[in-house]
């Protein structure tokens, strides 16, 4: 029988444990569908007494990832801790130089190392894979090194924090305030030990990052993203937006301009009728745009148990099969270099504000916007609440510094209340 492809598993958790779960029950398929059995041979995780759901008597025990990562009886080792340095790092960094294999779910670790690991699986004659570590059980990473490998990469764009679609869904569909759906997603374990990674926008911002590596050949630059979290959307932002037709969304997106690339993860108005307007709850959703093959639209689980398992396992079978891939699609050694777009591409603007009831006041709004070359293509206002009265404005396309320019003009007139929200409309 064909030798068996044997793996050193780190990380027994939510994703480690659902990696065991399909090895041991689906053994023959798996098998089948490779042409060679897939074995463990041993697995780490902190605590050795931890009820995991799933025997683990067959395969040896480490305490150390690092150790794990070093066995001869390994061939793969499964990264599956997170974090983007610690053990997992210094254990994918001691399984590369050992010449093994690695698959890995570790968005943080490839967002901030990303380049050295490339470029030390290179140097070593092996690969490293993280499919699972984007949009979880959604086969992205496949798709964009692959089978659109052909293709000039015009856009990226997509929903890839569940917790925050979760978050917005449920403002918007239960009338829950920010901190309500906050908590409610708390209370259902939907949140990462440090929330901000999910609300700040920084593990969607990760995974936006490693996309953009694939989609333009560039070193991944996580720092380049421009981050901004959904801390600060309102529900007054979300029934007023639906008012308009549009859905908020913490949306990524990212384009190769003639200026460098964008890479941007925000909340954002999306038509409301648009795929992406429709997507609730803690579902994932890319959208690539290829030159040839056009608009590609991905939908699916993008968290939990089976999915992020299922991604791991497709990484995995793939070594199996021996398929070899470089990490980013090609070579790490001719990555480039990224340039950062200093101007993101123009975009028309959603505007709320309080406007105070005194004589001409939307008309300084107006003249604000003019002065700084903006145009306005739809306005509401509504009726007054408290001392003010809100209004809602549409803006053609501008950019955002001529946008700043004029909410810095907006408010020295003194009839608006409050900071301005300005939220970017993107059409989808
Ligand atoms: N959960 C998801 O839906 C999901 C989706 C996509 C990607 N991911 C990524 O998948 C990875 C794992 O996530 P998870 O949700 O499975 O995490 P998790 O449930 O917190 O599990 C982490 C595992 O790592 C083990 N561990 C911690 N420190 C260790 C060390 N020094 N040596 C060996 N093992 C150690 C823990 O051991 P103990 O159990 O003994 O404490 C635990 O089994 C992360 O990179 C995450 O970003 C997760």
């Amino acid at each position: 029988m064909t030798e068996p492809l044997r793996l050193g598993i780190a990380g027994l958790g939510t994703v480690g444990a659902g990696v065991v779960k399909i090895i041991r029950q689906k053994a023959a398929l798996l098998t089948e569908r490779t042409g060679r059995p897939i074995t463990i041979s041993a697995v780490a995780a902190r605590n050795r007494d931890k009820d995991r759901g799933v025997s683990l008597s067959d395969y040896a025990w480490e305490d150390d990832a690092v150790a794990l990562a070093k066995r001869d009886d390994v061939d793969v080792f499964v990264e599956l801790i997170g974090g983007s340095d610690g053990p997992a790092k210094a254990a994918t960094e001691a399984a590369l130089t050992a010449g093994k294999d690695v698959v890995t779910a570790n968005k943080a670790m490839l967002a901030h190392h990303g380049q050295a690991l490339a470029q030390l699986a290179e140097d070593n004659g092996c690969v490293l894979r993280f499919e699972a570590a984007v949009a979880g059980g959604i086969p992205v990473i496949k798709a964009l090194t692959e089978g659109l490998a052909g293709n000039d990469i015009t856009q990226v764009m997509g929903v890839m924090n569940g917790t925050c679609n979760y978050i917005l869904t449920r403002m918007e569909n239960a009338g829950l305030s920010y901190d309500q759906a906050f908590d409610e997603a708390d209370k259902l374990g939907y949140l990462e030990a440090d929330p901000e990674l999910d609300v700040g926008g920084i593990d969607a911002g990760h995974k936006l990052a490693l996309l953009a590596a694939i989609a333009y050949g560039t070193q991944v630059a996580f720092d380049a993203v421009e981050l901004e979290g959904i801390g600060k959307v309102s529900i007054a932002d979300i029934r007023q937006a639906a008012d308009m037709g549009y859905k908020i969304k913490l949306l990524g997106v990212c384009r190769m301009t003639g200026r460098g690339l964008e890479q941007r993860m925000a909340p954002c108005l999306v038509p409301a009728t648009s795929p992406l307007g429709q997507l609730d709850g803690g579902t994932n959703m890319v959208m690539i745009e290829g030159d040839q093959v056009g608009q590609i639209v991905m939908r699916g689980a993008g968290a939990g148990e089976g999915p992020t398992a299922s991604a791991v396992m497709g990484d995995v079978m793939d070594i199996a099969r021996g398929t070899r891939l470089s990490t980013f699609g090609q070579p790490a050694s001719s990555l480039k270099l990224v340039t950062a777009a200093q101007v993101a591409t123009p975009a028309p603007y959603y505007l709320r504000m309080g406007l105070i009831d005194k004589p001409g006041a939307l008309a300084k709004v107006a003249t604000a916007l003019g002065e700084a070359g903006i145009s306005i293509n739809r306005m509401r206002q509504y009726d007054q609440t408290n001392d003010a009265a809100p209004v809602l404005i549409v803006t053609h396309k501008t950019t955002r510094a001529a946008l700043d320019i004029a909410l810095v003009a907006m408010n020295a007139t003194g009839v608006v209340a409050g900071d301005p929200v300005a939220l970017r409309i993107e059409s989808v």
